[in-house]
């Protein structure tokens, strides 16, 4: 028989890069072979983003990179999967006959299927249930694995794709989570990453049929020897409850990073974006999880240029960031969406965008520098987690989530080391063991 591969590309999310795996955990069970060059695949699968239009561009342009490639290998298949083939998926069908299969990410348990029986059906069902009972589970990671929760959002975020792409709140059952976590652990891991798009609304059944919160959840995970480090990503403030607060406190397994998006720092625009809370929800929230865990680091996303957004909104922004000191915070240009509220409000002009987007990124990179800097020959513990492109070179994490880079010629993979930091780069540390 010859061998087969499958070539998959992932964009957008940390969810997306889970799903991904799973994706190619259903085909190498079928003896597909994984490869990184698009032109020896027999099935390639892209795994898009529909967040903001540039990432969708990304995906049609790809499309017709690898149709020519098709066009001269002829036994290639072109599979468009996540969040694009969900909201475009009749589009894509008229735009590109190159594509000859489209399933939405709460339906590609069913692609080896799929592409058995030759179906073509458009496959845009959420079936989070059937799904994740379906998919197959291979540790791919060396010390760290991402372990998808909770899926899909009832939040409707004016601006946001995210309840139509990926479909309501779902929680896995915890029993399902443990399993999961014990076959990465067998392997050998040392930290999961809780994923969900919202991932503190969290409330999966536990055995006894009881609703549970992520708190417990983490309890739960946390008395499992093995696992020493335990994230989740990305968190609603209005979700953020005191349990999850009082977890930060407890449980020192819990790592002390909280990715908690407020998108802007004026209550007017929160409001027509639908964020369900206001400024000094937030403030008090920050106060409240920093009395829990003081060293706790705070990261966030905005978005620039939403409808409406005055020079006066906008400086509240830039006021909230000095006050709250993130260290590391991502931003974007707001980008209407089709089918979301706001769309046809898009009104401010792109230079003002682009200007707030670049005074914002300078006082966000500002800070995420001086907070890496207040490291500087400090001592604390990096989890080593792949090697870098240097010779004896070793990629790392701290407690806080950076990014670390130490020279050792001693075997430190999947290794917790005390080390001693000796440098800071814009957005990296270097240390020394
Ligand atoms: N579930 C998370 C994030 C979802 S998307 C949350 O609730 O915060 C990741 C980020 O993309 C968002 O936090 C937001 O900052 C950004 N984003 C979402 N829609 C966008 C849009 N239409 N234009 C620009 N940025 C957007
Ligand atoms: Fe999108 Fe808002 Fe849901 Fe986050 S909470 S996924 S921004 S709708
Ligand atoms: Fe993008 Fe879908 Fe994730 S729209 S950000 S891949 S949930």
């Amino acid at each position: 028989m010859t061998e087969k591969y499958i070539y998959i590309k992932s964009y957008g999310c940390q969810m997306n890069v889970y799903d991904s795996d799973r994706i190619k955990d259903l085909f190498t069970n079928k003896g597909y072979k994984v490869t990184n060059d698009v032109t020896k695949a027999n099935l390639t699968v892209l795994n898009t983003c529909h967040i903001r239009e540039k990432a969708v561009e990304k995906v049609y342009s790809d499309i017709g990179r690898i149709n020519k490639i098709k066009n001269q290998k002829k036994n290639m298949k072109l599979v468009v999967a996540g969040c694009v083939a969900q909201a475009e998926g009749n589009e894509i069908r008229k735009r590109s006959r190159a594509v000859d299969f489209i399933v939405g990410p709460q339906s590609y348990h069913k692609l080896p299927d799929m592409i058995n029986k030759l179906e073509r059906p458009l496959n845009s069902d959420f079936l989070q249930n059937e799904k994740f009972k379906n998919l197959i589970y291979n540790n791919s990671k060396l010390s760290s694995e991402f372990i998808s929760i909770q899926e899909g959002c009832d939040k409707f975020c004016a601006f946001c794709v995210v309840p139509y792409t990926r479909g309501p709140e779902f929680s896995r059952p915890i029993a399902d989570i443990l399993s999961e976590t014990k076959k990465y652990v067998s392997n050998g891991i040392k930290e999961v990453i809780l994923l969900g798009q919202n991932v503190n609304a969290y409330h999966g059944n536990s055995e006894d049929g009881k609703s549970r919160d992520l708190a417990y959840l983490i309890g739960k995970i946390s008395e499992i020897d093995e696992i020493k480090r335990i994230r989740y990503m990305t968190s609603h403030p209005i979700d953020m409850k005191d349990s999850l607060i009082n977890a930060h406190k407890t449980n020192s397994k819990l790592m002390p990073f909280l990715h908690l998006p407020i998108q802007s720092g004026s209550d007017q625009i929160l409001k027509k974006m639908n964020r369900k809370h206001s400024v000094d929800d937030y403030l008090l929230l920050v106060d409240k999880i920093r009395n829990a865990r003081p060293d706790i680091a705070m990261s966030s996303d905005f978005i620039v240029g939403f409808p409406g957004e005055t020079d006066k909104d906008f400086e509240n922004t830039m006021n909230f960031i000095e006050k709250v000191k993130f260290v590391i915070a991502y931003s974007f240009i707001y980008s209407p969406r089709p089918g979301t509220p706001a769309q046809h409000k898009d009104n401010i002009d792109i230079g003002t965008k682009k200007a707030r987007l670049t005074a914002l990124q300078s006082l966000l990179t500002e800070q995420q520098i001086n907070y890496n800097k207040s490291f500087l020959n400090k001592s604390m513990e990096v989890l080593f987690e792949k090697k870098g492109r240097h010779e004896n070179q070793f990629v790392g994490r701290t407690i806080y989530n950076q990014s670390t880079f130490t020279k050792s010629d001693k075997k430190i993979l999947n290794k917790i080391l005390k080390v001693k930091i000796t440098n800071s780069t814009n957005f990296a540390l270097e240390c020394q063991i």
